[in-house]
């Protein structure tokens, strides 16, 4: 009977490392929050251990999308100000789409209409601001897909494709000339002679083309093209790829064109990636100086500090004057290509006549993240201050004139960067976005609570809670009701203001009194949304006072109580109380268990939305206005 020993020791064993495991898992999850509720100071470094979940996210009542709970691991009030857009993907991320934050990191728009997004930022055309992102399809290391327009009511106005015959708007680059012109990046897949790179690759490999165009928005006239292929060797380039060039579905992407930006002379400053180099085009497509990689034509100043970027991205023109341009230095591409210990964000100030490169300033984050790939800086004209979006790790930073690193906002668990559970190809900031929902504001009772969001609005400063006694006509009542009744309902209504709070996150939350039964009760609440001078912006719809929640929230209490009763809820209760600083009941509301976030997400909704953009670019494309 050995084998019965054998299988108790084998259960002895099991059982300890369960048990190791498990308390592994406590000390994770109870013992460390515990901790950084008696010590705050240890809440950041507990935040990049992942305690809280690779992306800790924050959950609402009357909107159904995630908002994100971000650590400042660094803060100044010279950053509190403007808005960052940002497009959050990776496993971590359940719905992926454009993310607009206010300066402090508190959601203030989020979509997830647009499937897989890249590049979300602001820009001008003809004097208005619009949202611009990139929609489509993700293939390895590129996308095919076209650019979306967004006005300030967040409708699609404008959508705007590459040009030529199976030519698809790539992700990399969509960008805006005072011109009203485009430049954008399309990724071809075709052929050529890849006997130089050897390993019997033959004279008919397969390569991704990396073409630029100009393009003119109003006619959508192709103004301009250039080709990678047409002015370099495929054999100089850096990225190493097994496997690359032999087979159409994996064709060698040789330079990985990432930026496009144009000059006031008309000449194009692009970025390679894999030829760790920036060049300038001229308007008729020569080449005029290549700075980095291997043909590069500069004398480094700064002992070869100016011109080792490896694996950058978003170089762009800071001071045409002063020839200053600004690039991500990754440094780094997956784990074979590993070049230095840290990221940077780079000044260097060119002379092109004399051909020397100088780096003026690099600046790295709090901890040296090493982003694998994307990334992004922005250099603001009259602050000077920079911000730069850390690409494949969940993070932005911002930087004074002389370099200091004044503010840095981690959105995930820093310890876990080096799995890309949350990336966004750029991160960018606007001061200038007003935004003014075509959508009203919603609002949801749950229990005892009103809660009140509104997609996107950024005047809101007052949320106005308003009762009437009245009884609505039943056409009001409908879920759908005909169109203009409602509005007629809210009309011969009496209202009375019976509350006020400031609007502090995406969310507030009003507690809804109770009325005495000598008094006649309340049939129907709203909110309105008031700007700075308690000027009405808009009321979400009317919200009936339901009989059937009070029911309902007598089996909530009896839940909650259940809940109450253990101490580990007790604690974490306690403890997400001080980390969103919230009240108790709203959290047990609000709030789902931080453990639920270990769970990898349903994959489910990426799947299906995968085959989806075409589908549904066609679909929002024919609802889209024209720009006024
Ligand atoms: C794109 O690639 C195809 C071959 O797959 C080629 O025929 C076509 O000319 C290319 N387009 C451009 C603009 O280079
Ligand atoms: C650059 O060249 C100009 C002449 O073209 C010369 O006057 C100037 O001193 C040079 N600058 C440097 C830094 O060598």
């Amino acid at each position: 009977m050995a084998w019965i020993k054998h299988v108790r020791s084998a259960i002895k064993w099991l059982s300890v490392v369960l048990a190791v495991l498990l308390s592994l898992f406590l000390v994770h999850q109870c013992f460390l929050p515990i901790l950084a509720f008696v010590f705050p100071s240890l809440s950041s470094a507990f935040f990049d251990l992942g305690v809280y979940g690779f992306y800790p996210t924050q959950q609402f009542i009357s909107f159904d999308l995630l908002g994100p709970q971000p650590k400042r691991l660094r803060w100044d009030d010279r950053c509190d100000k403007g808005y960052i857009m940002t497009t959050p993907n990776g496993p971590s991320v359940e719905r992926p789409g454009p993310m607009m934050l206010d300066a402090k990191g508190e959601l203030v728009w989020i979509s997830d209409d647009f499937g897989a997004t890249a590049n979300f930022k602001v820009q001008r055309y003809k004097g208005e601001d619009y949202l611009t992102l990139w929609s489509g399809e993700k293939a390895a290391t590129s996308g095919k897909g076209v650019y979306f327009m967004i006005d300030s009511t967040y409708q699609v106005v404008r959508m705007v494709s590459a040009v030529g015959e199976n030519l698809f708007g790539d992700l990399h680059e969509f960008k805006i000339t005072e011109h009203g012109t485009a430049l954008l990046s399309v990724y071809n897949t075709t052929t050529a002679d890849l006997r130089g790179m050897g390993r019997g690759r033959g004279a008919n490999g397969w390569i991704v083309d990396n073409l630029f165009q100009e393009v003119d928005l109003e006619t959508g006239e192709l103004l301009f093209q250039w080709s990678a292929a047409a002015n370099f060797d495929p054999v100089e380039t850096y990225m190493t790829n097994p496997f690359g060039g032999y087979w159409e579905s994996i064709p060698f992407d040789f330079y990985h064109l990432n930026s496009i930006d144009k000059d006031s002379l008309g000449n194009y400053l692009i970025s390679s990636r894999h030829f760790h180099h920036v060049t300038c085009i001229s308007p008729t497509g020569e080449i005029l100086w290549i700075l980095g990689g291997r043909d590069n034509q500069f004398k480094d100043l700064s002992d070869g500090k100016a011109t080792d970027f490896r694996w950058q991205h978003d170089a762009r023109w800071v001071s045409e004057e002063e020839g200053i341009l600004t690039l991500f230095d990754n440094q780094k591409a997956g784990p074979i290509h590993s070049d230095a210990p840290a990221s940077r964000a780079m000044f260097i100030k060119l002379d092109i006549p004399n051909r020397t490169a100088e780096l003026v300033q690099s600046f790295e984050s709090l901890q040296g993240i090493l982003a694998s790939s994307q990334g992004s800086v922005q250099v603001f004209s009259d602050s000077h201050q920079t911000f730069v979006g850390w690409g494949s790790a969940a993070a932005y930073s911002e930087y004074d004139q002389a370099g200091n690193l004044m503010c840095e906002t981690h959105l995930g668990a820093s310890w876990f960067y080096w799995f890309e559970r949350f990336k966004s190809y750029r991160t960018t900031k606007s001061f200038t976005w007003r935004g003014n929902p075509k959508n009203p504001p919603q609002a949801k009772i749950d229990d005892d609570s009103l809660f009140v969001s509104w997609n996107g609005a950024t005047e809101v400063a007052y949320w106005a809670l308003e009762v009437s006694r009245d009884e609505a006509s039943p056409e009001a009542e409908r879920d759908d009701p005909a169109p203009g009744a409602q509005t007629e309902a809210l009309r011969s209504q009496r209202w009375e203001n019976i509350d006020i709070i400031p609007k502090t996150g995406f969310e507030g939350a009003f507690d809804l009194p109770s009325v005495p039964s000598s008094e006649k009760p309340f049939t129907h609440y709203r909110v309105a949304a008031l700007d700075k001078e308690h000027a009405i912006l808009r009321y979400t719809e009317l919200i009936g006072y339901d009989d059937d929640d009070t029911e309902s929230s007598t089996l909530m209490i009896l839940f909650k109580l259940f809940l109450v009763i253990g101490i580990l809820a007790g604690v974490r209760l306690m403890f997400k109380f001080y980390r969103s600083g919230q009240s108790f009941r709203s959290w047990s509301n609000t709030q789902k268990p931080v453990w639920a976030d270990w769970s990898p997400p349903s994959t489910y909704v990426r799947r299906a939305r995968r085959s989806m953009p075409f589908e549904w670019i066609q679909m929002k494309w024919t609802g889209a206005r024209r720009p006024r």
